[in-house]
């Protein structure tokens, strides 16, 4: 089968199994998302090869905020890392980075290091990648739901103008074509509050492997089981 075939645009990655995989090592769950961290350098990279343009990837849910202090913060530590760390590769490989969440729980230097990352990317054009962080899809269905009623309230738009489109422009995802294929690591089959709109007609795709083993071949797999797929929206063949 040919791997230029039928690539998806948007690839949306739930990466689950950090815990399980430094569990399964004997190791701290941190260093299970350290090795989580790896495995995104590499799907980064592979997504760009494989002419993916947008890679959306659930790195921390709103939801996750209820995990212990210490592995919140090693986390946190972790992302300012992996940002400054990062920004050139990213830059030089044309990956414009993006943050879709809440912003205002993040400490200071989180919030500067997405802000600077951000920046620095920005004219990127062969990648977008959208990190999910704070990330909860029904609070951001219910920001819109308010942005929108508000808009009415003030005269601003008809009550008839609100349509699919309309709903689409105002998530975190605005201006983002939907994801064309999820993917759920560590054999888990679920959601998990994530891209509940917008997924509305992906194709979902789920491995046991977890996250931090997540490399080029499955990836490669996941595409090819996308590629062979009938997307029928509904409608009769
Ligand atoms: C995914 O791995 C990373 C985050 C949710 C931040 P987990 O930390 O959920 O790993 P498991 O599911 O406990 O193995
Ligand atoms: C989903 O994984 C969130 C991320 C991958 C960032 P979780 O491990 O938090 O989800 P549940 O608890 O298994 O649903
Ligand atoms: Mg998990």
């Amino acid at each position: 089968m040919s791997t230029r075939a039928n690539i998806p645009q948007h690839v949306a990655i739930i990466m689950d199994g950090n815990g399980r995989w430094a569990k399964l090592r004997g190791k701290e769950r941190s260093e299970g998302h350290v090795a989580g961290m790896e495995a995104l350098r590499r799907t980064i990279q592979n997504a760009a090869e494989a002419g993916v343009k947008y890679l959306t990837v659930y790195a921390f849910s709103t939801e996750n905020w209820g995990r212990p202090k210490q592995e919140v913060e090693a986390l946190m530590a972790l992302i300012c890392r992996g940002v400054e760390l990062e920004a050139d590769n990213l830059r030089e490989a044309g990956v414009r980075v993006k943050v879709m969440g809440r912003r205002e729980n993040f400490s200071a230097e989180v919030a500067e290091a997405i802000r600077s990352i951000e920046e620095q990317t920005a004219a990127g054009e062969q990648l977008t990648l959208i990190l999910a962080l704070d990330y909860s899809s029904r609070s951001e269905i219910c920001d819109a739901v308010r942005d929108i009623a508000r808009r009415v309230q003030q005269g601003e738009l008809a009550v008839e103008q609100i349509d699919e489109h309309l709903i689409s422009e105002s998530l975190l995802s605005a201006g983002v074509p939907d994801p064309d294929l999820v993917i759920r690591t560590s054999g888990e089959y679920r959601l998990s509050n994530f891209l509940l709109w917008q997924a509305s007609y992906a194709e979902l795709y789920f491995t046991d492997v977890l996250w931090p083993d997540f490399d080029g071949e499955e990836l490669q797999r996941a595409l090819e089981a996308y590629a062979a797929r009938e997307r029928r929206y509904g409608l009769v063949k």
